[in-house]
């Protein structure tokens, strides 16, 4: 049963009861339905309760609350973070049955849509941190029922592109989102969303040219986001623009070093500066698929059985249309400036579809996951209880398949994993986020919701593989010290704040490191701060050396582009910068941190003489670098570091090192200065 009908089904033995006690046969109940726990008359239960949110307590105070049925919920946020009661169950409209943002400083807020609630146990969470409770409704009446999530429209498979030379038209469309009502205005790569798939065999030249048709006058540029390509055709936040009525070609050659790339699920998005989340909200994102023989080689699931699926979510007006995002800048003040800032959306869109479907074969598929909400993790799990297989990142294969109960992926984040539909010919699989367990303190959580679902209507044979071991990374040789360390942190001032990746506002013409062409780097990322952040590099395809001072899990061993950092981690990752001389980003994903200055600046420049593209400026000054030498004078560190190695990187044995591994576990390290007071106050 699916698990809103299981609720209902409870709460109808639970008003049963109090109606007609004597009409239940005492007949044995399931060990996991909890009779008469939450069975009480009116009168005993308060008709008004209050969840307060203490300060720095990231928690609901009571986790559990039971009201009588036409009663009154009351949050109090005391804390300094913004947070929200959200209910996991959805109503008719598939919006949540409530939900109520308290920002710093509200005073108690009743939460609306309550006191209609049918008596049962409803589940709430907060879409901004992995803050769980439960609402119990007492009463015999009749009242508002979850509605159990239905899959109403088929999943679109985005039309594939694989010539050498592609033209996509940026373009306002309508398009079917929603599965009835009217169509929801979008900008669009291509007039779908998402754009068309790009599917080319690695090695092979490939010229995109986008043309801006929007109809308003804005500037778009384009990242195609996990790809090694020059710095010009990189989707820059301020250069090479693609103006209205203007058009840009971007060259994507699909080599490294000479070589062809490896395989790979990458995808292309809007990248313009203080309007990335908009312009990604209003649609323009698309999938990347590079090819190479190997996937074939191996016997993996291809073709039909071989599905790319972008997961986002949005929030819709009354009339299907998208609502607007929260305003952006490195200059904010208000409930939605850093840190506090994050666009949330109360619909799960896979592929662009609110809630599809998709009608499968007992076979096994290849399932590539993309995550390209603005700031929302998903924990991702399958609701048959079997694992994902997971063989890749977003940049290719792992050394060897995972199994994998459930997939955390965060904005930006891909996984490659083979589901088995096998053996269950007529039944429906849901692909779902469940909450996240054990979430570190002040980390992202993810939300309880059904996403997508899988009918199993047709047998079929298989004869597909699935090996055990199936490509080694490139082999890099880890330099013994850090050149460069980027840590996370928020600016605050009199007019308003912003978020820092290299302590200082973001200035799109300063460049802070320079990378001498060539060289293969080892650097280190740390979150500081009291929110988990996605960092992203551009340009190269990185292995995690280390996660906090230890072997990165298995998950962890291919190539990557995007981490997760929950408050207090440090990941450090090595790449070799070939190719190419120029500006590249590195910057948190979540979409609201990016616009609000999460991002900066290095630049891969002539060994012999450094220089920089002309209107840049070099200002290295207590940036990546100098923390680097900080960090690489400790003894700490040069514990720290492993030896160079082909094999997976391991941690070498940690003795003077624990002053930097791990007193930062419990607070920001003391060797970053530009922590400031507010966020270690969250
Ligand atoms: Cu997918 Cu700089 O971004
Ligand atoms: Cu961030």
């Amino acid at each position: 049963m699916p698990r809103g009908a299981w609720r209902l089904a409870y709460a109808a033995i639970l008003v049963g009861s109090v109606v007609a006690p004597g009409s239940i046969a005492p007949t044995p109940v399931a060990a996991d339905i909890p009779v008469q726990q939450n069975v009480a008359a009116p009168r005993d239960v308060p008709t008004s309760a209050t969840v307060t949110i203490d300060p720095g307590s990231r928690a609901y105070t009571p986790a559990n609350i039971t009201i009588a049925q036409g009663g009154t919920l009351t949050v109090y946020n005391r804390d300094s973070a913004r947070h929200s009661v959200t209910s996991d169950d959805k109503d008719a409209n598939g919006a949540p049955l409530f939900s109520q943002i308290v920002n710093p400083g509200d005073p108690p807020t009743t939460i609306a849509n309550i006191s209609n609630l049918a008596p049962g146990t409803y589940n709430f969470h907060c879409a901004f941190h992995a803050m769980r409770g439960t609402l119990t409704i007492s009463g015999s009446g009749g009242g508002v029922q979850p509605t159990p999530q239905s899959f109403d429209q088929p999943l679109v498979i985005p039309k594939v592109l694989n010539t050498a030379t592609i033209k996509i038209p940026i373009k306002q469309a309508a398009v079917r989102v929603l599965p009835t009502g009217p169509l929801t205005t979008m900008w669009t790569y291509g007039g779908t969303y998402p754009g068309p798939t790009i599917r080319r065999p690695a090695g092979k030249d490939t010229k995109v040219t986008f043309v801006n048709k929007l109809p308003t006058k804005t500037n778009v540029s384009v990242h195609f986001h996990g790809d090694h390509h020059g710095w010009t055709k990189d989707g820059q936040p301020t250069r090479f623009l693609i103006a209205q009525g203007k058009s840009l070609t971007y060259d994507y050659p699909l080599r490294d070093g000479g070589k062809p790339e490896r395989a790979s699920f990458q995808w292309y998005h809007d990248h313009r500066m203080g309007v990335t989340t908009r312009n990604n909200w209003r649609g323009l994102q698309g999938m990347f698929i590079v090819t190479d023989g190997q996937a074939s080689k191996l016997g993996l699931p291809g073709g039909r059985y071989d599905v790319p699926l972008m997961v986002s979510e949005r929030s819709f007006d009354s009339n299907n249309q998208l609502v607007a995002v929260p305003p952006h800048s490195m200059n904010l003040k208000g409930p939605v400036a850093p840190p506090n800032d994050g666009t949330i959306g109360d619909h799960v869109l896979v592929n662009g579809r609110y809630a599809p479907y998709l009608n499968v074969a007992t076979h096994k598929y290849r399932l590539r996951l993309l995550n390209t909400s603005p700031f929302t993790t998903y924990d991702f799990a399958l609701s048959d209880g079997h694992p994902f297989v997971q063989i890749g990142t977003g940049n290719g294969l792992l050394p060897k398949s995972v199994v994998r109960q459930d997939i955390l992926l965060g904005p930006a984040q891909r996984v490659d994993v083979i589901v088995d539909f096998r053996g269950e010919q007529g039944s429906n699989v849901v692909l779902q986020s469940i909450p996240r367990a054990n979430p570190p303190k002040n980390g992202a959580g993810s939300p309880a919701v059904q996403i997508m679902q899988f009918r199993v209507t047709s047998s079929v044979s298989d004869s597909s593989q699935l090996p055990a071991t199936l490509q080694a990374p490139p082999a890099m040789t880890i330099p013994k010290k850090l050149s460069a360390v980027w840590a996370v942190g928020v600016h605050t001032g009199s007019t308003g704040s912003a978020w820092t990746l290299d302590g200082k506002m973001f200035d799109p013409k300063r460049v802070v490191l320079k990378v001498p062409r060539g060289a293969t780097q080892l650097w280190e990322l740390r979150n500081p701060t009291n929110v988990t952040h996605y960092i992203h590099i551009h340009e190269e395809q990185w292995r995690t050396v280390l996660r906090d001072g230890n072997t990165p899990p298995k998950w962890e061993r291919g190539l990557e582009d995007t981490w997760r950092l929950d408050p207090g981690e440090r990941v450090r990752v090595v790449a070799k910068f070939t190719d190419y001389l120029g500006v590249f980003m590195i910057h948190c994903h979540m979409l609201d941190h990016e616009d609000d200055g999460l991002m900066a600046q290095f630049a891969v420049v002539n060994p012999k003489t450094g220089a920089l593209p002309s209107g840049y400026r070099y200002d290295p000054s207590g940036g990546p670098a100098a923390r680097a030498r900080t960090a690489n004078n400790s003894t700490a560190t040069a514990n720290f570091v492993a030896a160079s190695s082909t094999a997976q990187p391991r941690a070498t044995s940690v003795t003077g090192g624990l002053t930097d591994v791990n007193s930062w576990m419990c607070g920001p390290p003391t060797d970053v200065t530009d922590v400031p007071k507010r966020a270690s106050a969250l």
